[in-house]
């Protein structure tokens, strides 16, 4: 396998025996870091991260796996840069790509993501665009290995708003890797056709199966893994905050739910996540629309405080695997081993 100089724009561009390689690399690089086995490997080379949107997870993984292979890192934020306003993509491409050896980039478009591989002649990682997360399906991934030692043949559930990022990019990711992938959700929050068939293609090759419902109880009967995401992702206006509520509420992973699916299941979320009191936008949200809704009171809106509490949730261990399979992903795109 030689992924010297590719990118990565979405997992459709990798086969499922090269997402195994990138998940294998990123369980060796995680027990090296824990046992303090240094990797600067890549000390001769620099990143660059740009950022239309906000991230915690995927700015700080990228950020501290660069350090840790040695290599030079530069943030460009939501603001601070030309791009987008007085230079196009196309041409940010041309002048990052002679100066950095590899580029993140999270925004809105896939079109841009895709300009920025095409101009750069260089690596570039799709940090989040509204329509795919590919990194957060490798850590995603890495940590259902870890609990249950493989992936092919467990029932995977998503929650909610089925057709943004995170459900495509699960929906393809499950395809390849043999999973039984399930959306439960309302039906115009279903993936789009196109990329249904593309996945349902994939998945006769690799005996995986897709299933929609919009019966949440369905979606959580034997569930290995319950996956949910927020109802309202970012770039989109804060007016659809009402109608995702009256669409997506019958569909909160709570405790109800989760038992419902098997007793070793585990519960998943990209975070971040609504689920308490701590959260300007969730308060607000609960506080507008808990006496209609009674489940989305107390600044709990797509999961319960005691689902992601419970022990049966591993979303700390998918935030720190974000690290440890963005580090394999550079490693091995920059021509490391
Ligand atoms: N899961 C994820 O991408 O988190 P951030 O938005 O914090 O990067
Ligand atoms: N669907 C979410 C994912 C955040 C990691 C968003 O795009 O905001």
């Amino acid at each position: 396998m030689n992924f010297k100089g590719k990118s990565l724009l979405t997992l459709l561009d990798y086969t499922p025996e090269e997402i195994k390689h990138f998940i294998d690399v990123a369980k060796r690089l995680k027990k090296e870091k824990l046992e303090g086995i240094p990797h600067k490997v890549l000390s001769d080379k620099n990143v660059v991260l740009l950022f239309q949107k906000d991230s915690t997870r995927t700015r700080c993984a990228f950020e501290v796996s660069a350090m840790d292979l040695g290599m030079g890192v530069t943030y460009i934020g939501p603001t601070g840069s030309q791009m987008g306003k007085k230079e196009s993509v196309k041409d940010t491409a041309r002048v990052l790509g002679r100066m950095y050896d590899g580029i993140e980039f999270r925004g809105y478009l896939q079109s841009d993501v895709e300009m920025l591989a095409a101009y750069s002649g260089v690596p570039v990682w799709n940090g989040l665009t509204d329509l795919y997360h590919p990194t957060q399906i490798l850590a995603d991934f890495l940590t259902i290995e870890e609990h249950f030692g493989h992936l092919k043949g467990l029932k995977f559930t998503y929650f909610g708003d089925a057709r943004n990022n995170m459900g495509n990019s699960l929906m393809i990711g499950c395809a390849k890797m043999g999973m039984h992938f399930t959306a439960a959700a309302p039906k115009h929050l279903w993936p789009n056709e196109a990329l249904i068939k593309t996945c349902q293609s994939i998945a006769k090759e690799t005996h995986a199966t897709l299933t929609f419902t919009e019966n949440p109880k369905e979606g959580a009967m034997h569930a290995d893994v319950l996956y949910t995401d927020v109802w309202v992702s970012m770039g989109e206006p804060k007016e659809v905050w009402e109608k995702r509520i009256v669409l997506l509420h019958p569909y909160q992973v709570n405790q109800n739910l989760l038992n419902l699916a098997k007793k070793e299941a585990i519960f998943m979320h990209c975070l971040p996540a609504f689920h308490g009191k701590d959260t300007e936008i969730g308060l607000e949200i609960s506080s507008a629309f808990g006496d209609r809704y009674p489940n989305v009171s107390g600044g709990s809106l797509e999961v319960t405080d005691e689902v992601i509490e419970s022990k049966q949730s591993v979303v700390f261990q998918e935030a720190e695997n974000r690290m440890h399979t963005i580090k394999a992903v550079m490693l091995l795109t920059l021509g490391g081993k």
